[in-house]
């Protein structure tokens, strides 16, 4: 039996073990926390941190690594891994730039398909900064740090920056820290998610989703990890064209190469585009090296191809076509009350019982005395699948209506 190491403990990791599940492997789990779903369907699994060298179990007997998340990529974890004879299903550190350098990644756009790119400045001084915004005017932009930030990093001008001071005061903290911001022009239009294999050599693509990151309806509020995704049953989107989604496709296959030609190291494992449909044509928000989540759910959820042969073909460099079920998905998560801000409910009990139609996937969420219970961040993504995307989305409600206790949800997911 095939004897995989999967290292995460989000609802992300949640959906990669159900899939492993169904290919009939042997999953050991190693989690920076006990996630009692992924616990479930486990042989074994180990607690410890996930970006520490020494912290990673033994390795001896796998057949191969998964990394569920980006930290453990950064720390290089998987060069780590790689170079204990086990293979990985997850790009090396240098490859893993293309998400934990928001720099590196423009400039690879640059060099294969500039046109996807906003106007942008990696800015390492307050005179670039200044010069950025005589360029494109203060009102028009975006401040992101170059590093990882779990998504909570970027601030927009009219919406997280109200003035010219506010805007320099962020952009100029970030480069006293790390020396570099980077600087966008602020896109407007409709984002999809477009996640794909990669063997090193060419990629196959999943399904688009549609990710909702905003906490409150109307995508209103804060960002957030994300409230929830939809996909279709014909893998597309309403407002994505055939054309749209080519571009997409054209704009990740030039990146696979580029970054290979950058980072002098073949992609393998997952690689994510998120992308936004502007008046002047496809632009890249950002790439992630790794499933989204929610967007894991979507996806994994109706992959009729063995995840096992997956990732096999991935390791040998010869992937084939991957197949899934022709199904609508609709991932609402439930949150705990006051998320994502500073007074969240921590530490209250769920009640999962009820929610038996759906499939429930466990995100910051932990065991005490046979009960759930949930952290200050998203607790359970609730996903409904079916025909049509009004039946999942039906399904998912009612499901997530029934989960008791101090949480709350977006009533207007897939809507
Ligand atoms: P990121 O962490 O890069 O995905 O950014 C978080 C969110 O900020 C994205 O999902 C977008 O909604 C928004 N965002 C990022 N970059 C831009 C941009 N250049 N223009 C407009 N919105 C952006
Ligand atoms: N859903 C967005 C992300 O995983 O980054």
């Amino acid at each position: 039996m095939t004897k995989v190491l999967l290292i995460g403990s989000s609802a992300r990791e949640h959906a990669i073990a159900m899939a492993l599940t169904r290919a009939d492997v042997e999953i050991h789990a190693h989690m920076d926390r006990k996630n009692p779903g992924i616990a479930k369907l486990c042989k074994t699994f180990t607690i410890g941190p996930t970006t520490v060298r020494k912290k990673i179990p033994d390795l001896f007997g796998f057949d191969y690594a998964i990394i569920g998340p980006e930290a453990p990529l950064d720390a290089g974890i998987s060069d780590f891994i790689t170079s204990q004879g086990v293979p990985c299903i997850a790009p090396s550190k240098a490859a893993a730039l293309i998400e934990t350098s928001k720099s590196f990644a423009r400039i690879v756009i640059d060099q294969t398909t500039p046109k996807a790119n906003p106007k942008f400045q990696v800015a390492r001084s307050v005179d670039d900064l200044r010069r950025f915004e005589k360029k494109i005017g203060v009102e028009n932009m975006v401040v992101k740090p170059n590093g990882l930030t779990g998504g909570k990093g970027v601030k927009i001008f009219g919406e997280h920056l109200n003035s010219r001071d506010e805007l320099e005061r962020y952009a100029i903290d970030l480069l006293h820290t790390t020396g570099v911001v980077v600087l966008e022009e602020k896109l407007q239009g409709t984002e999809f998610t477009l996640q794909s294999f990669s063997d090193g050599n060419h990629l196959e693509f999943m399904p688009l989703v549609r990710d909702y990151k905003r906490a409150f309806d109307g995508d209103k509020g804060p960002n957030t990890g994300s409230m929830g995704s939809y996909s279709t049953p014909d893998h597309g989107l309403p407002y994505v064209t055939p054309e749209d989604l080519e571009v997409a496709k054209t704009i990740m296959d030039a990146t696979l190469i580029g970054i290979k030609r950058k980072a002098g190291s073949a992609y393998k494992g997952i690689l994510y585009g998120q992308f936004m449909k502007t008046d002047s044509g496809i632009k890249v928000i950002e790439f992630n090296a790794r499933f989204g989540d929610p967007e894991a759910m979507n996806v994994l959820s109706i992959l009729s191809t063995s995840m096992d042969e997956i990732c096999q073909g991935i390791i040998d460099g010869n992937l084939g076509q991957v197949q899934f079920e022709n199904k609508a998905t609709v991932c609402v998560y439930v949150v705990p009350e006051g998320y994502p801000g500073p007074d969240v409910v921590k530490d209250s009990p769920l009640d999962l019982s009820v929610a038996t139609t759906a499939e429930l996937y466990h995100a910051s969420v932990y065991e005490k005395d046979g009960q759930i219970l949930t952290t200050g961040s998203r607790a359970i993504g609730v996903l409904g699948k079916a025909d049509t995307v009004a039946q999942a989305r039906e399904i998912a409600y009612a499901n997530a209506s029934r989960i008791k206790g101090k949480v709350r949800y977006r009533s207007d997911i897939a809507q």
